[in-house]
């Protein structure tokens, strides 16, 4: 058997037409109608500052996409799809370790996100099973959140993943905030009253 061709994840910075038409034909097959964002809304996210699209290749074949989004403190995976044919073949698990990669990788002046959110139904087993295998935690049921049609509504599960690097920086500056209290304390005790700027 010929050896399965690696995948190659890339951000895109513009939208080719015929990209988009193969993300929103993906969209379609894989989503039902209250969950797509559509051609136009697409690109408009795709394009803001705060996000990002990841497109995977099979060989030189499109095999899926991931959306993604970020505000000052949470990421959020907005869309992940994998063609029916590239399933089950780590397209899916390469596009989300690229999207988490880029969600908490420090921006400028040093800010992290401390979290990822992300919606699922959580009837698809096989999403939740691969979020769950990259660090996602269910974190609350949402009933109501998505609008089949008038009247007809389903739940959502929110899975969220903390972000280790940020926890384990809030964690290692614990100590110090803990002793610069410390230290405040015995002053404004001895009398000094010296303010926490002053403090080095
Ligand atoms: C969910 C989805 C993105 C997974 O993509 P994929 O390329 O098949 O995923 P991978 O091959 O990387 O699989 C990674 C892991 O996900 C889980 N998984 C994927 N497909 C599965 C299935 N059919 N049944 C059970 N678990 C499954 C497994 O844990 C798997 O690891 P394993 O192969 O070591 O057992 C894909 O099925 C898809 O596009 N579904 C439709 C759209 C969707 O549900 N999107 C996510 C909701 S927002």
């Amino acid at each position: 058997m010929a050896p399965r061709p690696a995948v190659l994840i890339s951000r895109l910075e513009t939208i080719a037409a015929s990209r988009l038409s193969q993300i929103v034909e993906l969209e379609q097959e894989a989503f039902p109608a209250c969950e797509r964002f559509g051609a136009v809304l697409m690109q408009q996210q795709a394009a803001l500052r705060t996000s990002g699209l990841l497109v995977a290749e099979m060989g030189s074949a499109f095999a899926g996409f991931l959306l993604f989004s970020r505000t000052a403190s949470s990421g959020l995976i907005a869309k992940l799809a994998v063609c029916a044919h590239f399933r089950r073949c780590g397209v899916g698990s390469a596009l989300l370790r690229h999207g988490i990669a880029e969600l908490e990788r420090p921006q400028r002046r040093g800010a992290t996100v401390s979290e990822i959110l992300l919606h699922v139904d959580p009837a698809r087993e096989e999403a939740r099973q691969l979020y769950e295998a990259h660090g996602f935690n269910r974190a609350a049921l949402l009933p109501g959140y998505y609008t089949d049609a008038p009247g007809s509504t389903r739940a959502a599960l929110l899975m969220r993943r903390l972000n280790p690097e940020s926890h384990q920086q809030q964690a290692e500056s614990a100590p110090m905030i803990k002793a610069k209290r410390r230290r405040e304390e015995l002053d404004e005790h001895a009398g000094l009253g010296r303010t926490s700027l002053g403090v080095a």
